[in-house]
């Protein structure tokens, strides 16, 4: 298919020409939002099969029952995928379909499926990398405390050392956690996520057992004879306060305590930040004896997901603040620069082991019309994110690989089916997938790199 699309091929090419070539450049997906076959070959149930159960818990009161049912159409997905010349993939595995019940048995069926996708996938020449917790707790789990409960920290382990038993040997990657301040804050404390919790004591309690976990799973895995690279993937941004008031500037800083040191300064560092302890106060988490060991364990990388900036507003310039600039479909401002600020940031803040960015992309209202999607929108979106890590690059930062969100529009967790993050086009009443225009760049530029 010819592009209509001036100019971008050639920008295309000559952005691609400031990365090395062996940079990885990939799509991304997680489980719960393409496969579906909820109930398929005994899978479990998972902590969002129940929570989109809950009446107004997701917008379009949807579910990821048939998501993109791509537990069936895996084999076209995966020709997509090499259409594309994409060379790298990055999915999760979903625990409740290869241990239904969090703990005991494994299920063969289950583990057989991620194994037919690995092959797939290096048959094609695509690079698996795989994401062990992508949010689907087994609700068997949950039903005991969840990741409340230090023995999920146990059960996450062994999980994870059942997966490299079986696939480790064939992944490029793997991530033990994404997003861990999603799961423990939005999931948690502002309960709009599963399982819906509101409680910060339980929210900062769920974020030190999910680090905790991420330690000890990798200490498994590796001693389990694991040789692939191991890591977490976690959502960050810059955080800019809103005015130059006193206030919003210790908002800024809070907020990044909360956001990025909390999570940054125990990988790397081996302690929580001290303000951000003064501030919990009797919301801080308990920390057993060797926690924190644990949880420093040397990363091979660290996966970054960036899709904007934070503003930090306090009291009046709360309403005040000036009006958002360009936004996405999810109301989150485009702020390219962002990108690069935060990995220069990070680069002099922490002695950084490679960075990859697992997540990046946009969500806009496209339109499917006479076979095409036009969407020039995400093209910019993309394309000014690639510029700005290839600005981070030059300054420095080590960046090896970069992952567009997401291959296919798919269920958008609270916003269910309404936002769509695709360069492909998903027709839900047919499952058929159509290559936006940006795939078509997305392409194209990979030509040119
Ligand atoms: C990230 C999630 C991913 C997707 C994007 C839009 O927070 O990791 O699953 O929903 O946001």
């Amino acid at each position: 298919m010819e592009l209509n699309v001036p100019d971008t091929h050639g920008d295309a090419r000559g952005l691609a020409k400031r990365f090395p070539a062996d940079f990885v450049w990939g799509v991304a997906t997680s489980a719960y939002q393409i496969e579906g076959a909820t109930r398929e070959d005994g899978r479990g149930d998972s902590i969002w099969d129940e929570f989109c159960r809950r009446p107004g818990a997701i917008r379009d009161a949807s579910s990821g029952d048939v998501a993109c049912d791509h537990y069936h159409l895996y084999e076209s997905d995966l020709d997509l995928i090499a259409s594309l010349g994409v060379r790298a993939y990055r999915f999760s595995i979903s625990w409740p379909r290869v241990q239904p019940l969090g703990e005991g048995a494994f299920s063969e069926s289950g583990f057989e499926f991620y194994s037919r996708l690995v092959d797939g996938l290096l048959r094609r020449g695509i690079a698996p990398h795989a994401t062990l917790y992508h949010w689907d707790l087994p609700q068997a789990l949950q039903s005991q405390g969840g990741w409340m409960n230090r023995a999920t920290i146990d059960r996450f382990t062994a999980y994870a050392t059942e997966v490299v038993r079986r696939l480790g040997g064939r992944l490029a990657s793997i991530a033990t956690h994404n997003e861990p301040w999603v799961v423990a804050i939005l999931g948690h404390e502002a309960g709009i996520f599963a399982p819906g919790g509101k409680d910060r004591r339980i929210a900062m309690q769920v974020s030190h057992h999910l680090l905790v976990s991420h330690g000890r799973a990798v200490q498994a895995m590796r001693a389990a004879g694991c040789r692939a690279p191991m890591g977490i993937v976690l959502n960050q941004s810059p955080i800019h306060p809103a005015t130059d008031s006193e206030t919003d500037h210790a908002k800024a800083r809070l907020d990044d305590g909360l956001i990025i040191r909390w999570y940054m300064d125990p990988l790397l560092t081996g302690s929580y930040p001290a303000d951000v302890i003064e501030h919990l106060g009797a919301d801080a988490p308990q920390i057993q004896d060797g926690d924190m060991d644990a949880v420093r364990q040397p990363l091979d990388f660290l996966g970054i997901n960036y899709y904007t900036r934070s503003v930090a507003a306090t009291g009046e310039s709360k309403d005040g603040c000036e009006p958002r600039r360009e936004v996405t479909d999810m109301g989150w401002e485009v702020f390219p620069a962002g990108l690069s600020e935060l990995l220069r940031r990070l680069h002099a803040d922490y002695d950084l082991p490679p960075v990859y960015i697992m997540e990046n992309g946009a969500a806009y209202k496209d339109a499917l019309i006479d076979g095409r999607v036009a969407d020039p929108d995400r093209i910019r979106y993309l394309s000014s994110h690639i510029a700005a890590l290839a600005d981070a690059l030059d300054t420095g930062v080590d960046v090896r690989g970069y992952f567009v969100w997401s291959l296919l529009d798919n269920f958008e967790w609270a916003d269910g089916y309404s936002k769509r993050f695709g360069i492909v086009h998903v027709d839900y009443a047919t499952q058929r997938r159509t290559v936006k225009d940006s795939a078509l760049w997305y392409r194209d530029f990979l030509i040119g790199s």
